[in-house]
């Protein structure tokens, strides 16, 4: 199957997240204060203390449930210049080497597939299915040499930066992959 859906990242009728801000001035998630909703959990590579890694992020809000055709839509923030790439059809992993994310952004993976590893060997990797949305933050700036991506022959991936200073709006489920 080329393209599967993005469902293994969608949890449905798990409760809301909300956000309290405890002693320690730390962000913690209290589940059960408001109706189910569905959110979307996306791996986010970022760059902290010089070095990338992987963070699972609830996109906040959660997807809203459209009054004109009843679908669960979710806003993925203000984006510009998005670009669409064809990766060469080598038969044969393409390495791109280690590298920054050109721009905080969001990636599909529409075709293909990829493994993402960092310079320290401890860190979680990250394994990429097609059809998978995950973000690229760790620009220039805030990890030396970024991550390594080895990725399939034939991938076909869409690369949607922010706005300039933007993120989409979130909460960090766990340092680590999405589980
Ligand atoms: C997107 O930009 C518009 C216009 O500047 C702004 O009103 C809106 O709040 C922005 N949306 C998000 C999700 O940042
Ligand atoms: C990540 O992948 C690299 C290269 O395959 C491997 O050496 C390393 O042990 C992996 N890291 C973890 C935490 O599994
Ligand atoms: C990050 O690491 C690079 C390479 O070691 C170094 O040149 C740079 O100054 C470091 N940046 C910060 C903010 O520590
Ligand atoms: C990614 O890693 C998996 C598991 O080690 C391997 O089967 C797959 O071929 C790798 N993909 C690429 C593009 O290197």
């Amino acid at each position: 199957m080329l393209f599967s859906p993005i469902s293994n990242l969608l949890l449905s009728a798990v409760p809301a997240f909300a956000l309290s801000l405890n002693s320690a001035n730390t962000i913690s998630i209290l589940s059960n204060t408001s109706p189910s909703r569905n959110t979307l959990l996306a791996n986010a590579i970022v760059g902290k203390n010089n070095a990338s890694s992987v963070e699972c992020w609830a996109v906040e809000p959660g997807f809203q449930i459209s009054p004109t055709t009843g679908n669960d839509i979710l806003q993925l923030g203000n984006l510009s210049g998005a670009s669409y790439s064809q990766w060469p059809n080598t038969g044969s992993p393409i390495d791109l080497g280690f590298h920054n994310a050109p721009a905080v952004q969001w990636v599909l993976m529409i075709v293909g597939g990829a493994n993402i590893t960092f310079p320290d060997l401890t860190t979680h990797n990250l394994t990429v299915s097609p059809g998978e949305l995950f973000i690229a933050a760790d620009v220039a700036g805030t990890s030396a040499v970024g991550h390594r991506t080895v990725g399939d022959s034939g991938s076909i991936v869409l690369q949607m930066p922010f706005q300039e200073g933007t993120v989409v709006n979130h909460i960090v489920v766990n340092e680590g992959t999405c589980h």
